[in-house]
Parts: structure tokens; C-alpha cells; sequence
């Protein structure tokens, strides 16, 4: 991979982002690379759980490659963003094992898009986060006008977008944008023991969560139909068995993942 990272401890895959004279951005190359990446992570049943960062200190992901986008025309447009959408941001987001954002600077325009589509977001004390497209005459094209009202209401997702201003990483908590925010050298201890609380739990059932969850903000679909069809599902699984049969007989579950 020409701009990834990636490394596996103790079930948890890190990808890094890795373009830092670049603050990361992401250009069509890397948001293949990083289409790759996830497809693999998905795929091993070593990894459990997956955290995503930026290399450097400064940035997370600084938006899309504004220099890629610079010649772009209607139709061109059009492609990128649904490219985009399919291979990565939904990608990420309907992965049926748990994602965290490790915002570790800028998180801007397709960077914070990016981050949005993860289950959860834990961002350093020196992260900013916004979506400025409206300053190139755009509007945020992957994701960011419906995830960013989903997370943090419609008017303040409406206030960020007009007036294109990044918040820090406190504004982002008391927002409900990020789960967590730590110190930059904490960040990926801190992912590191989230992931470790979510890995000892039945990977079936995150997945199904995964989707009850992601469900219910879907147009043509009923969440609670699927938490009552997901709800049923679990009971054939082994991961209830050894769920159930580890809570009786006073032991640690030791899931099989199936
Ligand atoms: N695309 C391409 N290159 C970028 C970039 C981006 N989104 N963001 C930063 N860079 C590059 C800069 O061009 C610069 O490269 P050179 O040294 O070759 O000139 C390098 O990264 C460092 O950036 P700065 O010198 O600008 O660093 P700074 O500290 O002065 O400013 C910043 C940091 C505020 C993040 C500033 O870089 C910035 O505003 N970046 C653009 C943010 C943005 O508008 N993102 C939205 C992109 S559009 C989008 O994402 C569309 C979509 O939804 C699909």
C-alpha cells in the first residue's frame, strides 16, 4: 500500500492513514487502498475489532484531495461522491465488526465524513473538526450532510456547514460528536482499551447490533423489524450457546465468533 499503515495487536487492526505532507488527504488512490484494507480486516477472523488514524501529529484526514477534485465536471462529480460513498464511507459503516475513529488532528471535510462513518469517534485535545466545503463552492459529498445531523441534530449540523467553522475536540464531546476526548499521547491507548471492553464480547452479536442499529436510519428499512429478526438470529448462533453456558457455569465466555 502506497498510503497505509497497518498493524495487528492483540485482535485489533490499526490502519494509518499515511500521506502527512498532505495532512492525510484522501485522493482517489488512498480511498482504494483504504477500500482494500477494510475488505481484509473484515474477511480475518483475527481481527475483531478495527481503529483507524492519521499519521503525524497535526492531522486525522485534512478533507478529499482538494487538487484531485480542482477538474472535475457534473458528471465526474457525481461518480466520485457515489464511488466514494459504495467503496468506503457506507463500506465502512455497514462493516459488521466495530470501527473507531482515532482523530488525532484536522478532521475536515471528507476526513470528518470519514470519521462520521465509524461506530466511534474518541479524538485527541488538539483535534478540530469541520466541514468546510461550502468555502470551495461545494457541499460536503461523502456523507457528511446526512451523518452529521444524525450525530449532533439538524441545527447544529445546518450552523457548521453554512459557516464552514471548525470546533475543537471539547465542543466536539459536548456535541455528541465524539464518544471520548484524551490527550494526543493517550489517543491510542485509550482506542486501544475500548477496543479491549469490545473484543471480549460475542462477535456475532456486534455485528448484529451493527445492523439493528444502522437500520434505523435507513429510508426503506424498519429498524425494529430487523432488531426483532437479528434478536431471533442470535439464538442459532454459538456465540449464545457459549454466552449462556458461561454465565451459568460462572466462567469467562470464550466466543467462537459463529
Ligand atoms: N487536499 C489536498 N491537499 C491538502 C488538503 C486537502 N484537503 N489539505 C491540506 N493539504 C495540503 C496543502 O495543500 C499543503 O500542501 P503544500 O505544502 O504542497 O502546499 C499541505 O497539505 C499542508 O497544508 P497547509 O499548508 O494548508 O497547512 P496549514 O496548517 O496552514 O492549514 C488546514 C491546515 C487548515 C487543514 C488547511 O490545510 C486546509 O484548510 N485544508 C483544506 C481543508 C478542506 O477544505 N477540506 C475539505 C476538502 S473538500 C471535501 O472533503 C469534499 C467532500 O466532502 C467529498
Amino acid at each position: 500500500m502506497n498510503n497505509l499503515l497497518e498493524d495487528t495487536e492483540n485482535g485489533v487492526q490499526i490502519i494509518t492513514i499515511n500521506r502527512p505532507k498532505q495532512l492525510n488527504a484522501l485522493n482517489e488512490e488512498t480511498i482504494e487502498e483504504l477500500h482494500i484494507a477494510f475488505s481484509k480486516a473484515a474477511e480475518n477472523a483475527a481481527v475483531k475489532v478495527i481503529v483507524l488514524t492519521g499519521s503525524g501529529e497535526k492531522s486525522f484526514v485534512a478533507g478529499a484531495d482538494i487538487k484531485e477534485l480542482a477538474g472535475l465536471n457534473v458528471e465526474q462529480g457525481k461518480q466520485l461522491a457515489a464511488k466514494g460513498h459504495e467503496t468506503l464511507f457506507d463500506f465502512v459503516e455497514n462493516l459488521r465488526k466495530p470501527v473507531i475513529a482515532a482523530i488525532n488532528g484536522f478532521a475536515l471535510g471528507g476526513g470528518l465524513e470519514l470519521a462520521m462513518a465509524c461506530h466511534l469517534r474518541v479524538a485527541s485535545d488538539n483535534a478540530r473538526m469541520g466541514l468546510p466545503e461550502t468555502t470551495l463552492g461545494l457541499i460536503p459529498g461523502y456523507g457528511g450532510t446526512q451523518r452529521l445531523a444524525q450525530l449532533i441534530g439538524k441545527g447544529r449540523a445546518f450552523e457548521l456547514i453554512f459557516t464552514a467553522k471548525m470546533i475543537d475536540a471539547s465542543d466536539a464531546l459536548r456535541y455528541g460528536l465524539v464518544n471520548h476526548v484524551v490527550g494526543q499521547a493517550e489517543l491510542l491507548s485509550k482506542c486501544m482499551n475500548l477496543a479491549q471492553s469490545i473484543l471480549k464480547n460475542s462477535p456475532v452479536a456486534l455485528g448484529f447490533a451493527i445492523d439493528a442499529i444502522n437500520s434505523g436510519f435507513m429510508d426503506d428499512v424498519n429498524g425494529y423489524d430487523v432488531e426483532i429478526s437479528s434478536f431471533g438470529e442470535c439464538f442459532g448462533t454459538q456465540d449464545f450457546k457459549e454466552g449462556t453456558s458461561a454465565f451459568i457455569e460462572k466462567r469467562k465466555a470464550n466466543f467462537p465468533g459463529s
